[in-house]
């Protein structure tokens, strides 16, 4: 009997605006392997069954997105410990009967800024991270593994920086999002995780003057693909990276594990998911 095609997906409640099933049918096609990536609606009532949709479906594995991530840590019988530390999860793949998790995102975060600024992390000393959700924790923790020695965390609720300077540890620091502008000088990378600067969102109020030339800009989001903040620092005359780069690096481990071979973000990839959020604009 021949083995069946790979089966995966993204799992996620909605689904529709993921642009994974692009990147992995991209893939696909480059190394014309047999398989298939699907968009996975699961409701919140049933995201405890994962294990068991993704079995009785013939999945290999999934990606997981909102809400999912938290869920899907706890029904993993294995969880590597960087996604432990963070209680959520991005990639699920079996080995045997067990499924297996991993989080990719500070991963992805990393990878895209060193493709695109090699060298970015030259200097280590002082990154600020702005947004305390559920989006920060992965680039707080692939910060701190790249090396920072201070990682602030400047959040409109105080509080909610705060709680995450106690997970994380000693070289976190919180402060409002209003100090901003007394904390960037001296800050080589500032990061934003909030949807602050997506289209309709708003932008923020603070000024980027006082942050160093030799500073690096990086934004999550990447509708618009120059947000407010990115647009702000290349008037600036700052390096920016826009967060594009991110989602498709995120996806490659899961790829890796799934079909067997280890993916590249090229620019013709690039391209074509530009070429989907252009139409969808
Ligand atoms: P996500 O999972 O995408 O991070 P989230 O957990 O809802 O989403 O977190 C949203 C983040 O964006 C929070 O840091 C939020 O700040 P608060 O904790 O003060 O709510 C931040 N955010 C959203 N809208 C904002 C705005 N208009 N100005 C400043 N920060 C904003």
């Amino acid at each position: 009997m021949t083995e069946p095609a790979p089966r995966a997906g993204v799992i996620g409640w909605p689904v529709d605006h993921s642009r994974s099933p692009l990147i992995h049918a991209f893939w696909l096609n480059h190394f014309r392997l047999p398989g298939s990536y699907e968009r996975l609606p699961i409701p919140p009532e049933a995201a405890s069954n994962l294990k068991q949709i993704l079995r009785s479906g013939g999945f290999v594995g999934a990606n997981v997105t909102l809400p999912h991530k938290e869920i899907a840590a706890t029904c993993a019988d294995w969880i590597d410990p960087s996604a432990a530390e963070l209680g959520a999860v991005n990639t699920l793949w079996f080995e045997g009967d067990r499924l297996m998790a991993s989080n990719t995102d500070g991963y992805g975060f990393l990878a895209n800024l060193d493709e695109r600024e090699p060298g970015w992390d030259r200097s280590t000393n002082k990154a600020v991270v702005l947004g305390a959700g559920g989006a920060s924790r992965a680039i707080i923790q692939a910060l701190l593994q790249r090396g920072f020695d201070a990682v602030w965390i400047l959040n409109r609720t105080v509080t909610k920086a705060e709680r995450l300077t106690e997970r994380f540890g000693p070289r976190c620091r919180a402060a409002a999002l209003s100090q901003a502008e007394t904390i960037l000088p001296a800050a080589d990378v500032l990061v934003n995780t909030t949807a602050v600067g997506m289209k309709g969102e708003g932008a923020f109020d603070f000024s980027l003057q006082r942050l160093s030339p030799d500073a690096v800009v990086t934004d999550i989001v990447y509708t618009p693909l120059e947000t407010a903040l990115l647009k702000a620092a290349r008037n600036r005359g700052l390096t920016c990276v826009d967060g594009l780069g991110m989602l498709l690096h995120q996806a490659g481990p899961g790829f890796e594990k799934w079909f067997g071979q280890r993916p590249r973000v090229t620019a013709a990839l690039r391209e074509h998911v530009l070429e989907d959020l252009g139409h969808a604009a």
